[in-house]
């Protein structure tokens, strides 16, 4: 099916499309989950037992973010051009709690895992941004109380968000392209499975097999950086 007949792709990306950026991935050998506990670190139960040791983590990896050592990459900027450019319709859905898509000019991103620049207060569901560090002493601007806030991300044993609009996406997409995710993760890891039912063209982009691999029609490995520039090019040839 050339670019011209295909009507609608859904994007996911995971650690790996940032990775080249300087963002660590979780489950590489250098990895985040490497050096931390997720349940000490990703989870409600974690927050409410040391919440500050949750907030040192994410205060890192927000200043890091915020910080102008973090750019996007070329793997970014390419699918940012790829959903200017597509006259049918595309969804980008990430895992990435980054806002590099974003910086590189992509709108239409879906963030299934929460934003790191972003808070929540667990008391009244209060969401606003955060570009500094969260302190357990911090006070909700709407409700007034203090202890509950919380960076606005979706821990182990909490639901993804806009779930209902990213299976109606894959529902309706004759082109699912997964890049730069281990599939590890559920339900992200099934999204493959959902667009194949639909008869959907599957593709993998990765430094390596996921541990979905299988479950792709076409598997492309390497540096996302070069690997999605490249594949989108051909695809709009
Ligand atoms: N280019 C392409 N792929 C890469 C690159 C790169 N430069 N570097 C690493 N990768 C691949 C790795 O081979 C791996 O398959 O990216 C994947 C990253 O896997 P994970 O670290 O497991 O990250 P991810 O799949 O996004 O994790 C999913 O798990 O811990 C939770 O909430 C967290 O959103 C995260 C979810």
């Amino acid at each position: 099916m050339s670019q011209q007949q295909r009507k609608s792709i859904v994007v996911l990306t995971g650690a790996g499309v940032s990775a080249e950026s300087g963002i660590s991935t979780f489950r590489a050998l250098d990895g985040l989950w490497q050096n931390h506990r997720v349940a000490e670190i990703a989870s409600p139960q974690g927050f409410a037992v040391n919440p500050s040791l949750v907030h040192r983590f994410y205060n890192g990896r927000r200043q890091q973010l915020v910080s102008g050592t973090v750019q996007p990459n070329r793997a970014h900027l390419a699918l940012a051009e790829l959903e200017a450019r597509f006259r049918g319709k595309f969804w980008l859905v990430t895992q990435n709690i980054d806002d590099l898509h974003e910086r590189a000019g992509s709108e239409k991103v879906i963030h299934m895992h929460g934003e790191l620049l972003k808070k929540r207060c667990a008391h009244c569901g209060d969401i606003g941004m955060a570009t500094q560090a969260l302190k357990i002493t911090d006070t909700c601007a709407r409700c007034h109380r203090t202890g509950g806030i919380r960076p606005h991300v979706v821990w182990f044993g909490e639901t993804p968000l806009r779930m209902g609009e990213i299976y109606d996406a894959l529902k309706c997409c004759d082109l699912f392209i997964a890049i730069g995710t281990s599939g590890n993760v559920y339900p992200a890891a099934g999204f493959v499975d959902a667009a194949a039912a639909v008869g959907a063209h599957t593709v993998e982009l990765n430094l390596e097999p996921s541990a979905v691999e299988s479950a792709f029609a076409e598997k492309k490995y390497g540096p996302a950086g070069t690997l999605v520039p490249d594949f989108i090019s051909r695809l709009e040839g």
